[in-house]
C-alpha cells in the first residue's frame, strides 16, 4: 500500500511501468481489484472525479462520493476529522483540495492509500501520468522532444507536475506565460539541480518549433484580482492560424477545462488531441488504483 501525493513520489522507472500498465489496460487487460474508493473533492471537478469513479467500477471496485456542500463540514466539522472518518468507510481515498499540502495531510491521517487529485497550485500527479501517456502515444517517446508549456505557469498545478516529469525524461521544454505568471524560479532550480533541466523561458506565445504544445487555462480562481485574470486571459488565445504556422505534426494537449484559450475551430484540426487525452484518464487511473492497492 502506497500513496501518490506528488510526481516526486515516482521515479522514471515507476512512471514507465505505470504507462506500460495503462497501455495494457487500454488494449483489454482486465484489472481485478476489490474494495471501495472514496472520492473527496473539496474543489470542482468533471474529468478527475468521474474518471476515478469509472476507473474504480471498471476495476471491480465500488466508490462512495463525499460531497462537501451537503456534509458535516457545513456544521463546522474539521478537515482532519472528516478524513479520519471517511478512511474508515473506504479502502482508497482520492482527495482534491484548494490548499497546497492537503493531500499530504490526509495521507498522514490515515493508513489507507491516498491519491492526490490536485492540491491548490501544487501538484496533480495522475494528470501528469495522463499527459506523459498522451505524449508517448502520439510521439512514440517523451525524451528529446520539443515541448512548449503555455499558460498560467504560476498557478497551474498541472504545469508544475508535468514539468517535473518532462525534466525527468529529458525533454526540451519552453515555458511560455504572460508576464507575472512565470513558473516559480526555485522550482525550476530544483529541477536543474536534479535533472540538469534548462528550460527556455519567454513571454512570447511562439511555438513554431514545438513538437507538443501543452496549454492550460488561466487559473482565475487563484488570482486575488479577477480583473487581472481576465486581462491575461485575453492576451493568450491560440487561433487556427497559429496552428497552421506551426509544425505539421504538432500535438496539442490541454488537461481541460478549456475556456477560450484555444479557439474552438482548433477542436476539429488533426493536431488537437485533448479529448483523446481526457479519455486516457481511465486506463491511467486504473493503473494507479492497482499501483496503490
Ligand atoms: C486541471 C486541474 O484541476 O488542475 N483539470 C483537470 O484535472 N483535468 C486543470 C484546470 O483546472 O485548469
Amino acid at each position: 500500500m502506497v500513496d501518490l501525493i506528488s510526481i516526486r513520489d515516482l521515479d522514471k522507472k515507476a512512471i514507465e511501468s505505470l504507462i506500460k500498465s495503462a497501455q495494457e489496460i487500454a488494449e483489454g487487460r482486465e484489472v481485478d481489484l476489490d474494495g471501495i474508493v472514496a472520492t473527496m473533492f473539496f474543489e470542482p471537478s468533471t474529468r478527475t472525479k468521474l474518471s476515478f469513479q469509472s476507473a474504480a467500477l471498471r476495476s471491480g471496485m465500488e466508490y462512495i462520493d463525499f460531497q462537501p456542500e451537503s456534509s458535516s463540514l457545513k456544521k463546522g466539522e474539521s478537515y482532519s476529522d472528516t478524513i479520519k472518518v471517511v478512511s474508515g468507510y473506504s479502502d482508497v481515498l482520492v482527495v482534491r483540495h484548494p490548499k497546497e499540502g492537503a493531500a499530504r495531510l490526509a495521507a498522514d491521517l490515515t493508513d489507507k492509500p491516498v491519491i492526490n487529485a490536485g492540491d491548490g497550485a501544487n501538484q496533480h500527479p495522475t494528470q501528469t501520468l495522463i499527459d506523459l501517456f498522451s505524449i508517448k502515444k502520439n510521439k512514440g517517446r517523451i525524451g528529446g522532444l520539443k515541448i512548449a508549456l503555455l499558460g498560467d505557469l504560476k498557478h497551474a498545478r498541472t504545469m508544475r507536475s508535468l514539468v517535473y516529469g518532462l525534466a525527468m525524461f529529458g525533454s526540451n521544454v519552453t515555458l511560455i506565460s504572460p508576464e507575472g505568471l512565470e513558473m516559480e524560479p526555485e522550482y525550476i532550480k530544483e529541477l536543474g539541480d536534479k535533472f540538469s533541466f534548462k528550460p527556455k523561458i519567454t513571454n512570447e506565445p511562439n511555438f513554431s518549433e514545438a513538437d507538443v504544445l501543452y496549454v492550460c487555462r488561466i487559473q482565475q480562481e487563484r488570482f486575488a484580482d479577477p480583473y487581472e485574470a481576465k486581462r491575461v486571459t485575453d492576451q493568450f488565445r491560440i487561433k487556427a492560424q497559429d496552428i497552421k504556422d506551426a509544425k505539421e505534426d504538432l500535438v496539442i494537449l490541454d488537461p481541460l477545462p478549456k475556456l477560450n484559450e484555444i479557439d474552438s475551430a482548433i477542436d476539429k484540426m488533426k493536431q488537437a488531441k485533448y479529448f483523446e487525452q481526457a479519455h486516457f484518464g481511465i486506463p491511467i487511473r486504473q493503473a494507479v488504483l492497482e499501483y496503490v492497492r
